[in-house]
């Protein structure tokens, strides 16, 4: 092909557009986020997981009575089927939480009378129960992991609150609610991120909505994505102490590594959410444990150098997973968990960019230019070299 004739590849579908969308505005620029108009840091400030769901899957702020009805819903499908939890125990330390969350949520279509009913009514029905039990889920993954038996939800606690407890077994302490509510928050939804993405497509050719969120669960995985949390505070971890922070990095840097944590395709400027995330790690130390201070000094060093080396060259700062390790940490949450809440956290992103592109849908179906050859003869296998 000649190569005026060539088509233009946009490598990782950089810059293209995929739809129109009232869900979420990600302002790169000027590093902003809007959930349906409301800023990050208002919603973050004023709001509960709960009521941002209502939110994200319904285009507006719940009134009382639509906020009390839709929480009873959330509340209601909480518990989790037994063979759901069979699977989580029979997975457990086998495999990594992402992979049982991604077993045990596909699983969960076996026991919806409605994964087949494609009527928006349903799928909203289906998005909340998928909401309510992903967090379930990922406690009971928690739980499980760490030796414990299956602990069923308190209808009386909040969805931050619960998800502590049945992690936990015991009620959570203000602090780690008020950091699981605001990791909640900010992690709900970020536009056609690689993982939303990857929700459309599968939904996009009408498959169920258990389908499409089990693919964004496997697309959330990859540290490039939502498992550079994990990786982040491995990384903190493998710096050990905060005075090996800068040689850590500018040998790794060397070494073309990436650190995880920070860059982002659309931010090109502080984003919003590492901002809450880290004013929220520094605000946290006056009584943090020795751990969180050190993973703290560490990651504020870390971000020091990453700035001044990268921000004016390649737009890089860090990203919403590089100071959410130490938070999580304050909150006795395992670093192999990080990923899973997060995916717990997104799913009402997912499920509302689903249901927005279901009343307009079209099956997603790209070009690639094809590089190879043409009619080549075919020998029988007895007669190749
Ligand atoms: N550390 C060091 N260098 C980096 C980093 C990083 N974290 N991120 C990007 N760069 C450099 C690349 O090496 C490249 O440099 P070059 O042009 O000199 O070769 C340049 O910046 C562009 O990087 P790309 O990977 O091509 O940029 P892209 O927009 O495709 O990548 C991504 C975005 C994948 C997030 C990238 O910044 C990255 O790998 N970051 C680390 C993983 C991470 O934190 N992911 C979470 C993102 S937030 C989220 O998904 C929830």
């Amino acid at each position: 092909m000649v190569e005026a004739e060539k088509p233009h590849i946009s490598s990782g579908l950089e810059g293209v557009y995929i739809a129109e969308s009232s869900i979420c505005k990600v302002d790169g620029q000027n590093g902003r986020l809007y959930y349906r108009g409301y800023s990050i840091d208002v919603l973050s400030s004023n709001s509960n997981f709960a009521e941002v769901c209502y939110l994200l899957l319904n285009g507006k702020l719940p009134s009382s009575a639509e906020f009390s009805d839709f929480n009873r819903q959330l509340v209601e499908a909480r518990d989790l089927p037994e063979g759901v939890v069979n699977i989580i125990k029979e997975m457990s330390k086998k495999s990594h939480p992402m992979d049982i969350l991604r077993t045990a949520v596909s699983s969960l279509s076996a026991y919806d009378a409605e994964t087949a009913d494609q009527s928006p009514e349903a799928n909203l029905r289906k998005s909340i129960r998928i909401i309510s039990k992903m967090s379930s889920i990922v406690a009971t993954i928690g739980r499980i992991n760490a030796g414990g038996s299956y602990v069923a939800p308190d209808k009386s606690l909040s969805h931050e609150e619960n998800f502590l407890y049945m992690l936990n077994a015991k009620k959570p302490d203000k602090r780690q609610v008020d950091i699981m509510r605001d990791m909640f928050i900010i992690h709900a939804e970020h536009s056609s991120n690689a993982s939303t993405f990857g929700t459309m497509v599968a939904g996009s050719t009408l498959a169920d909505i258990y389908s499409a969120i089990t693919s964004g669960i496997s697309v959330l995985k990859g540290p490039l994505h939502g498992g550079a949390d994990e990786a982040a505070l491995r990384m903190m971890k493998a710096i050990g102490s905060p005075d090996n922070t800068e040689a850590y990095i500018d040998s790794a840097l060397a070494g073309k590594q990436k650190i995880m944590g920070f860059g982002h395709r659309v931010y090109k400027a502080y984003d919003p959410r590492a901002k809450i995330i880290k004013a929220y790690l520094e605000s946290l130390q006056l009584d943090a444990s020795a751990e969180v201070k050190t993973y703290t000094a560490i990651a504020l060093r870390s971000e020091k150098m990453m700035v001044e080396k990268l921000s004016q060259s390649h737009g890089i700062w860090p990203n919403v997973d590089f100071f959410a390790g130490p938070v999580y940490v304050a909150a006795g949450i395992p670093p192999e968990l990080f990923t899973p809440i997060f995916a717990a956290s997104r799913s009402p992103g997912w499920c509302a960019h689903m249901l927005e592109y279901w009343k307009n849908n079209k099956l997603f179906r790209p070009l690639e230019v094809y590089t190879g050859q043409l009619d080549l003869q075919y020998v029988p296998i007895e007669k190749r070299q």
